[in-house]
């Protein structure tokens, strides 16, 4: 681990550009690769945005902000992989993608170079497959935005070393980020399991009629999700009674959904062409810069509660 100080990001995304500038901010010589220039212009654009923010809400002055993006290599050049150390791949969710890029990384990067996949939820092993060294890969999953969520979710596949999975973390440890092992690989690690149960429960209870989209957010912020921010939901049922929580639970998980789509999302929304802040169409209206504000909305309350909560994780 002493010897990493530089890291490959492959894919200059909503997610690559976050994680680059969070990198630099740490003193690693960060090179972000993209397939066109077109997509290195949109990263970027992304970085102004997001240091925009970190600059007003006082974390970074405006000097620092310049240096870190002045000290990240943009380049559309693959032979940063020849000596590359740490190689990040958050590109496009696509298995057979991602498995053409593990094809020829195998080959690209020196044998010792670490590999990990930003995935957000399909399997490692199933990558690891292509790559000739299997122990050196693993799972390292952030979460939007990466440069103010502090956790990292990190996967052993089957055949990821224990050696790697002690790097991923010290990695994390380096740039101030809460790492979490998923010991044992499954769809969706920990995150998005429950993140799609709440999601799918949301939907549909808006689909019965029961209440209001917006409603439900608000049930969420300010019951569960601050309980949540504090404590997890072992603690939650453990202080509130697990005695009370299993009489509950008798009555209430059998009438939770079970469906294996979320139509609210699907047919409803995706179906017609709306994607959210993307396109200005989502569960919410976002046309005429409602969805600038929404993001700057999110992102200060973000900076709110990482000032609060998880200074170490500045
Ligand atoms: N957005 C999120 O909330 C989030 C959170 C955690 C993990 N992830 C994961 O991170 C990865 C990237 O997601 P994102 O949200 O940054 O997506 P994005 O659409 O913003 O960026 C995807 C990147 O992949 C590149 N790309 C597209 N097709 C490609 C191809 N055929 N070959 C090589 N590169 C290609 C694009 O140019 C772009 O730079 C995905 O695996 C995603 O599941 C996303």
């Amino acid at each position: 681990m002493n010897d990493i100080n530089s890291v490959v990001i492959y894919g200059p995304g909503v997610m690559g550009a976050s994680m680059a500038q969070i990198f630099a901010q740490y003193g690693y010589n960060t090179t972000l690769l993209g397939r066109s220039d077109k997509s290195i212009e949109k990263a970027v654009n992304l970085m102004d945005i997001n240091q925009d923010s970190l600059v007003k809400a006082g974390h970074l002055t405006k000097e620092e902000s310049e240096r870190i993006k002045k000290s990240i290599n943009f380049t559309t050049d693959y032979s940063c992989f020849n000596n590359a150390q740490y190689i990040i791949e958050t590109i496009i969710e696509d298995m057979e993608i991602k498995k053409d890029f593990y094809r020829y990384i195998s080959f690209a990067a020196p044998k010792d170079c670490i590999i990990v996949t930003n995935t957000s939820g399909l399997s490692v092993s199933e990558m690891a497959k292509e790559l000739k060294y299997p122990e050196r890969f693993a799972g390292m999953h952030w979460i939007n935005p990466p440069h103010l969520v502090p956790l990292i979710e990190i996967i052993k596949g089957e055949n990821t070393s224990n050696e790697t999975i002690k790097t991923v973390k010290e990695v994390c440890r380096s740039i101030h980020k809460k790492a979490v092992v998923v010991k044992k690989e499954c769809a969706g690690f920990i995150f998005n399991r429950l993140q799609y149960a709440i999601l799918r429960e949301a939907a549909y209870i808006a689909q019965n009629g029961w209440a209001d989209i917006e409603d439900i957010d608000e049930v969420v912020r300010f019951g569960l999700g601050m309980r949540y921010a504090c404590i997890g939901p072992f603690r939650v049922a453990d202080i509130g009674g697990l005695d009370t929580f299993e009489k509950i639970s008798r009555y209430l998980v059998p009438e939770l959904s079970k469906e294996e789509n979320i139509p609210l999302l699907t047919e409803t929304v995706c179906g017609k062409g709306g994607y959210g802040v993307k396109n200005g169409l989502g569960f919410y209206d976002y046309s005429n810069g409602k969805d600038k504000e929404a993001i700057a909305e999110r992102d200060k309350r973000f900076l709110e509660i990482l000032d609060k909560f998880y200074k170490e994780y500045l």
